[in-house]
């Protein structure tokens, strides 16, 4: 978007183009209301009638991470990152509870999860993977929404004694969207009135074709209550992982996504990441969301602090200026000046963004204009 017309310009701001027209006469232009003007001149002129600026090119303060690719050798496998979707109630938690041998649903309140949690579990054969629990899909359609695309696989539960529900169908509409792969675990299998077949037939419905009806999508019955299958997911999990071989430069300036954040009374803002690439330690300073900090500490799903966290892994971080939000980006810059250099940029840009006088903004303008 280069040019716009006074005409064009003044409806935007919502002026009159005849004093657009004596303002640029007045800066030693002379423009009819027909005649277009450059971006320059327009944000001069903007500015001039007291609006806000924002350019959407103009990002040369922000960190540009897109425009950062790493070499192809400095690429190293990283875990994959599953997570967890299906209707409430289906096993979720109890199913992450039977992998990593503990028991979060009890510690629930109402046995239903409230947040997202975030774990890694080291399998049998030494490889770890990653597992988001999800209570209800906002939160990953929060997060996809806001550029965030952390997820490499999805594990569908689904009850064999309940079968395809609500929450089951948008959790297969949310995975096809996102272009993620699916694995479908069948739970409760113990239960008598469990009917595995059923749901693979009603799977059918909704053009997810399972193994067992001779379709590409990997299914598996499980029960998080005896265990059984649950190696048997693992190793579709870690199939499919291979299959889409996962990568990422471990030596670099640490990048994470921000999972769930809280404030906490006697820590201070609290932040699950997950580190997409680089390894991210204690001592790092960071940029996340509008908000800027030094990793004071670094704990794990255990709670157990740790020093350093390499792609893929989660960790709840200490020393964040205030509370960043889901699907934020964490970057690690070298210096606080730089910190906060980018940070009060982007709390200017978001201060410009709920301050504009509506359709003043060369962001809508020209964004309306494309
Ligand atoms: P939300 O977080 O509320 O969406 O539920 P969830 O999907 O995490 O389900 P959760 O793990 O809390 O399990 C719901 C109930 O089903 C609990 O009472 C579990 O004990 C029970 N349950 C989960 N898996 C199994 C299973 O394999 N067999 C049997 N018999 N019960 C199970
Ligand atoms: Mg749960």
């Amino acid at each position: 978007p280069e040019a716009i017309t006074v005409a064009e310009l003044a409806n935007r701001m919502a002026e009159k183009a005849a004093d657009l027209v004596k303002s640029l006469f007045k800066l030693g232009m002379m423009v009819t209301v027909n005649q277009t003007i450059d971006q320059d001149t327009a944000e001069l002129l903007v500015e001039e009638f007291g609006h806000n600026i924002q350019r959407v090119s103009d990002n040369d303060v922000d960190i540009d991470s897109a425009a950062d690719v790493d070499a192809e050798d400095t690429l190293q496998a990283r875990p994959p990152v599953v997570t967890i979707m299906g209707h409430v109630d289906h096993g979720k938690t109890s199913l992450l509870d039977a992998l990593r041998g503990t028991d979060v649903v009890r510690g629930e309140a109402g046995g239903i999860t409230q947040h997202m949690g975030a774990y890694q579990i080291k399998t049998k054969g030494g490889d770890l993977v990653t597992f988001l629990d999800t209570p209800g899909h906002a939160a990953f359609t929060q997060m996809r929404m806001r550029g965030a695309n952390v997820t490499d696989i999805v594990v569908l539960v689904v009850a064999a004694d309940d079968g395809i529900m609500p929450q089951t169908i948008e959790a297969i509409n949310h995975t096809k969207a996102a272009g993620v792969p699916m694995i479908v675990a069948i739970n409760k299998c113990d239960k008598h009135e469990a009917n595995p077949q059923k749901v693979r037939e009603r799977l059918l419905e909704h053009e997810i074709v399972v193994e067992e009806m001779s379709g590409d999508v990997q299914d598996v019955e499980v029960s998080a209550k005896t265990g059984k299958g649950l190696d048997e997911l693992i190793e579709k999990i870690l199939l499919q992982a291979e299959l889409l071989e996962l990568k990422a430069n471990p030596d670099r300036e640490a990048e994470a996504t921000v999972i769930e954040a809280k404030l906490d009374k006697g820590k201070g803002p609290l932040a699950t990441v997950l580190v997409n690439r680089g390894t991210l330690k204690v001592g790092d300073i960071l940029v996340v969301g509008t908000e800027s900090g030094r990793v004071r500490a670094m704990l794990d799903d255990k709670g157990r602090q740790v020093k350093v966290a390499p792609p893929s892994m989660p960790v709840e971080v200490l020393g964040i200026g205030g509370v960043p939000m889901a699907g934020d980006k964490l970057t690690v810059v070298d210096s606080e000046q730089r910190a906060r250099e980018v940070s009060s940029w982007r709390q200017e840009q978001a201060t410009a963004k709920r301050t504009a006088t509506a359709p003043a903004s060369l962001d809508t303008m020209f964004s309306a204009l494309a």
